[in-house]
């Protein structure tokens, strides 16, 4: 396809110098790239800021970001100010969303196999509520309990069975899964009877997260449905239906909005006698298109009649998720962005593998040469966040823009940081 990048996959404050250069946040590219260098994560702060309010409106009972989109301290910050709590899933999370000035009781502490030290950095720290994942972690909160006498408040994390139509490495909501308990199997019920008949817990409610990029509303429905009837049945208050709401990250894409989706699940809940409290925690739908990766390309290889190669500073340690996953993105030039993309490339990065690809089947503009400002946009979830040191890289900056100002949250690493753990 040679059309255009869409706009509906740009962050929301994207325009259009006179030359035909990509603004974003009231700021040229080519001049963050002269300050900042390349790659560059670049996040617009006032779409960050509308995706939170939406989020807060759709779920007015109360709503967590779920760091490991994308945590610094800056985004924790920000989302906090918004009215957001935060899903954190390991001690490191917390760390930082604490680090960052987040209030510890409006955290959630999750994760599949929490160590003894993250349950204890949770009691001694006052987290807001932990999601109980498994019964050894039930035998480790008591076995806590028995010296601190300070009961969790908790949610029991329930698997209900439901397929939710995305890639299988981030499916969680089915039988077959290492997270919560299984419904269909008794587990569920047996873990909330001894979770509130257990002194060092004070159980208030389920959670379930069925998977990632669910585009599909019947999944949703579906598992609202089961998470109801279970709440109802055990008479606990609150429900939190996770996150895993999927954003386009290709031109034909679409999906429903944060909105639509509180309504999906506000319906289903209002069919229940009981007056529950419904949140979530997205991170995906919050961050994702708020931001765009920049490179500079440094070698284009044409191979006649197989496939151009385009090569970029960046790669899998910057975005793993095409090598991980197979995901698809978009690219277009930096100086051209209104232009349609008339040449197939395959966007290729600096590291010593095959795999290492950033865009399988990419289109771009025609002119494109070595030395050229390249964007790939829907970067700003699972981008950074999920980024490596592979072959000794050194991790992009992060820049925030709002209004024409730039802000660096993360400062791109030095090469002294790659000896900052050796210690011989
Ligand atoms: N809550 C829980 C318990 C989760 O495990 C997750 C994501 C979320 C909320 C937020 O889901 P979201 O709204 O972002 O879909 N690395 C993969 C995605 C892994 C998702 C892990 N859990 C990817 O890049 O596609």
């Amino acid at each position: 396809m040679a059309e255009r990048i869409s706009r509906a996959l740009l962050p929301d404050n994207t325009s259009v110098a006179d030359d035909g250069m990509a603004m974003f946040g009231g700021l040229r590219v080519d001049d963050l790239v002269a300050q900042f260098g390349t790659p560059l994560f670049v996040y617009d702060e006032d779409h960050i800021r509308k995706r939170c309010q939406e989020a807060v409106k759709a779920f007015p009972d109360g709503v967590s970001y779920a760091s490991k989109a994308f945590l610094c301290k800056a985004i924790a910050k920000l989302v906090h100010e918004e009215g957001m709590g935060l899903d954190v899933a390991t001690i490191g999370e917390a760390y930082i969303a604490i680090q960052a000035g987040v209030p510890s009781s409006d955290l959630t502490l999750h994760g599949n196999n929490k160590s003894m030290e993250e349950l204890r950095y949770a009691m001694d720290n006052k987290i807001g509520k932990v999601v109980i994942d498994s019964f050894d972690e039930i035998d480790k909160i008591e076995h806590l309990y028995a010296a601190t006498q300070i009961p969790l408040k908790a949610l029991v994390r329930v698997t209900p069975g439901v397929a939710a139509y995305t890639h299988k490495y981030v499916t969680t909501g089915e039988v077959d899964s290492k997270f919560g308990f299984t419904v269909e199997n008794g587990q569920a019920d047996k873990a909330i009877k001894r979770a509130e008949s257990s002194d060092a817990i004070n159980l208030v409610g389920l959670h379930a997260h069925i998977g990632s990029q669910i585009f599909t509303s019947d999944s949703f429905r579906k598992s609202t449905d089961i998470l109801v009837n279970l709440a109802e049945h055990f008479g606990l208050p609150e429900l939190c239906v996770g996150g895993g709401l999927g954003v386009p990250y290709l031109n034909d894409e679409s999906s429903i909005s944060i909105s639509e989706w509180g309504a999906i699940v506000h319906e289903i809940s209002r069919s229940s006698s009981a007056k529950l409290k419904i949140t979530s925690e997205p991170g995906r739908s919050i961050i994702a298109s708020a931001a765009v990766t920049i490179y500079t390309v440094g070698t284009i290889k044409e191979i006649e009649g197989v496939r151009t190669y385009v090569a970029v500073d960046g790669g899998m340690h910057d975005n793993p998720r095409p090598a991980l996953y197979g995901s698809d993105y978009e690219t277009f030039l930096a100086r051209s962005i209104n232009e349609s993309r008339e040449r197939k490339i395959t966007l290729v990065g600096k590291h010593c593998e095959s795999g290492d690809v950033l865009v399988k089947e990419g289109d771009i503009q025609d002119d494109l040469v070595v030395g050229d400002l390249l964007v790939t946009p829907v970067t700003g979830a699972y981008g950074h966040s999920m980024g490596s040191n592979y072959n000794k890289v050194l991790r992009p900056a992060v820049v925030f823009v709002q209004g024409g100002k730039s802000r660096l949250v993360l400062r791109r690493e030095a090469l002294s940081d790659l000896l900052n753990s050796d210690v011989t």
